[in-house]
């Protein structure tokens, strides 16, 4: 069965892409995302380092290219990221003279790159995850907003700024503000207070994206269920931008093979999560893996390089326990 179908009565399912993906866009790995997935997030191609490398030098060869598989085939195009204090070229934050700019500066740069890179596919990009992760990892530790040189040039008006540039752009498109381990009670309030203060201001904000990278432990499904239900006063859209479930609880394990009962539990997990996301079915839009098979996955080289088997196909793109979970009627688990 192919997974959209599976959840067409209760949000899009989607996933993350690398355009090597779809160099053929008939073979194994395209006919995979055409059959399964009604919506595809470019996993680096619209990022600020690929967009505009140098100041007004904008390139869109490979972003293009997914574009047009997303449009051959009716699949919805989610964009990621505009914002974000990784994966952006230094040139954006520092003048001539290596010093940094003014905040006048650094928001006209903005301006201009959220106008060129979102009003290219206006109308054709249904959200956009307008900032990423703009709030500072504290392990757990109540934490603040993150220290990039956004920030340090701009304070949080970088924030609202993003958002309204954006919103000019493509009044259609659904904006997002993106983060992961939005579980974690202290993170979770913040960033419920920081919509809520935006939302005062009338920055147009349509929705929260939870990253949502999870262990095989953690978080519990009563944690997730929490945090979904967090947001929904704010009266705004949620999403699950890029789930995936790490088959490891510390930094350092690696095993050969995917340990059979951790395959079962895997997929055990997966489907009580997918049951979280169906009761809030009102709330989430969009539940979204980042990526499609153990193969293409940044897992495999983050925070270390080993094995590891987080997504619904394999390396040989055969369907998992975890997929068999999440389809209907079957004994397979
Ligand atoms: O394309 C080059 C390749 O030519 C080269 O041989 C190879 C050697 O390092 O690098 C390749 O580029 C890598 C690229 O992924 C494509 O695989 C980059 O080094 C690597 O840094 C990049 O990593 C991406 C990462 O973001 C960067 O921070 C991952 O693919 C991507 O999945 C990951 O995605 C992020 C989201 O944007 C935000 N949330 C977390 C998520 C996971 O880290």
């Amino acid at each position: 069965p192919s997974l959209k179908d599976v959840f067409a009565g209760d949000f899009k399912l989607g996933t993350a892409l690398l355009v090597n993906e779809i160099s053929n866009p008939n073979g194994p790995d395209a006919q995979l995302l055409k059959k399964h997935f009604n919506s595809l997030t470019a996993g680096n191609e619209l990022k600020w380092d690929a967009t505009e490398p140098r100041n007004g030098e904008f390139n869109f060869t490979r972003a293009d290219q997914i574009f047009q598989f997303t449009m051959n085939n009716g699949i919805a195009f989610r964009g990621h990221t505009l914002i974000w204090h990784s994966q952006t070229p230094d040139w954006v934050f520092h003048d001539a003279n290596g010093g940094l700019v003014s905040k006048e500066v650094l928001f006209e740069r903005m301006k201009k790159h959220i106008d060129t890179v979102v009003g290219r596919y206006k109308g054709k990009i249904y959200a956009w995850d307008v900032v990423n992760e703009v709030i500072e990892p504290a392990d757990g530790k109540p934490g603040g907003l993150r220290s990039s040189l956004w920030y340090q040039i701009a304070g949080e008006e970088f924030i609202e700024k993003a958002f309204v540039y954006a919103h000019e752009a493509d009044p259609a498109a659904k904006l997002f503000i993106n983060d992961y381990n939005t579980d974690q009670p202290w993170k979770r309030q913040f960033l419920h207070d920081l919509i809520k203060r935006l939302q005062n201001k009338g920055v147009p904000v349509d929705g929260i994206g939870h990253q949502m990278h999870i262990g095989i432990q953690s978080p519990s499904v009563l944690d997730i269920d929490t945090t979904i239900n967090a947001f929904k006063d704010l009266g705004i859209e949620q999403q699950i931008t890029e789930l995936d479930m790490s088959v490891y609880t510390n930094d350092t394990d690696k095993y050969d093979a995917f340990p059979l009962d951790l395959q079962k539990k895997q997929a055990a997990r997966y489907r009580e999560i997918f049951n979280v996301f169906r009761k809030h079915k009102d709330e989430i839009t969009a539940v979204i893996f980042w990526g499609k098979d153990d193969q293409n996955t940044w897992l495999r080289t983050f925070p270390i390089v080993r094995n590891n088997w987080p997504l619904l196909f394999d390396e040989r793109l055969q369907a998992k326990y975890a997929y068999w979970a999440l389809v209907p009627r079957t004994t397979a688990v």
